[in-house]
């Protein structure tokens, strides 16, 4: 990627909870007084709602403008509106991020040792969009190609590289879904091969969540298709304190990247100023290290954890601190 000075970052917030916790975000960018210039974009639900669409023309044109933008989270119904998609799989799509990188490590307050890496492919799977009703049966495809399952593979094998451990495990269900997630681990094997450095093994989905909750600490890069690693990550989230901590980044190849905490748009506690504020927090980080401000980033996560260890939490976390609150423990801790 080629990040142009000064850095720009587009900000949409999205909706619930997302305007409460992409301005907190947006605040600890700026305090790094990095010079960042922000942008400002709608997209989501509320906008579909006042706008007719999700997921504007001049929208994708400031991502694509932006060197990487942070985004909240949007409300999806779960059943079928006319002229409504999720613009979280359409920015997917429309920029080919093909990569969703969902780290987990363990936070003061969490248990020790944790520190893996949950390297999702972003594109296709489960989540191809080939749904379709026929009669009183519902039918949804599920797509590998060679194509998406090698490119995430050498993905999380260069990740894994450069992590101390440099091990991958391969996850899936190739048991049972012998054509697709057949095809998935031996794309994978195959590029293992060019990575002599990086030790690897596999497990099927179903073990590896057991094993998630057994012993966490045994796993450092995970790679695995859409769907399991979007269960899988909020799995991981969960044992270092949960969704409201939990952040993403989703990468390609086009020079388009967006960040957002793992976590919705959490309605049921939306507009009421307690959303936890770390999910979006430790996503700009993970910005701050894509567009080459890795110092920067160290110092974010830092002060997170200072926060932390200091015992500001919020009440998803079990303490009584509010968004406000923890946001300003952590631009405090910002040295
Ligand atoms: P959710 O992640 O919004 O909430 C799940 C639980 O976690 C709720 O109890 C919520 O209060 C809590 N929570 C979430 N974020 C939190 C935070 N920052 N601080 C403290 N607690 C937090 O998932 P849910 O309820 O399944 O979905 C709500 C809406 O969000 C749906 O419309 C769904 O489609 C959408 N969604 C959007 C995503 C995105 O934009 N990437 C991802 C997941 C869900
Ligand atoms: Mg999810």
């Amino acid at each position: 990627m080629s990040v142009t000075q000064p850095i720009t970052v587009c900000l949409i917030t999205g909706d619930g909870v997302g305007k409460e916790v992409i301005p907190a975000a947006a605040r600890v960018l700026e305090a790094l007084n990095l010079g960042i210039v922000f942008t400002h974009a709608e997209a989501g639900w509320e906008c579909f709602q006042q706008r007719g669409n999700a997921f504007p023309e001049e929208t994708q044109a400031a991502i694509r403008a932006a060197d990487a933008t942070m985004f909240g989270a949007t409300s999806s119904p779960s059943t079928k509106v006319a002229g409504y998609s999720s613009p979280v799989l359409s920015m997917r799509k429309l920029f080919d991020l093909y990569v969703n990188l969902r780290p987990t490590f363990s936070v003061p307050g969490s248990p020790a040792g944790i520190d893996l890496l949950i390297v999702r492919e972003n594109t296709e799977g489960m989540y191809s969009g080939r749904e379709r009703r026929e009669g009183d049966t519902a039918i949804t495809e599920r797509v590998i190609t060679v194509r998406a399952s090698e490119r995430i593979a050498r993905y999380a094998f260069e990740a894994a590289q450069k992590r101390p451990r440099r091990h991958v495990t391969i996850v899936h269900k190739a048991n049972v879904l012998k054509e697709t997630d057949g095809l998935f681990r031996e794309c994978c094997f195959r590029v293992a091969d060019e990575f002599p450095d990086v030790s690897y093994d596999e497990l099927l989905v179903d073990a590896c969540a057991m094993w998630l909750v057994k012993d966490p600490r045994r796993f450092d890069v995970i790679v695995t298709t859409n769907l399991f690693g979007d269960i899988l990550s909020d799995e991981a989230a969960g044992l270092i304190g949960g969704l409201g901590i939990a952040p993403s980044a989703n990468i390609g190849s086009s020079g388009v990247a967006y960040f957002e905490p793992v976590h919705g748009s959490a309605p049921d506690i939306a507009g009421q100023g307690i959303a936890n504020p770390i999910g979006a927090i430790l996503s700009a980080a993970m910005l701050l290290d894509y567009v080459g401000c890795a110092d920067a980033a160290r110092q974010v996560e830092s002060a997170v954890r200072h926060a932390l260890s200091d015992n500001i939490l919020t009440r998803d976390l079990g303490g009584s601190a509010n968004t406000e609150i923890m946001t300003t423990a952590i631009l405090e801790r910002l040295t």
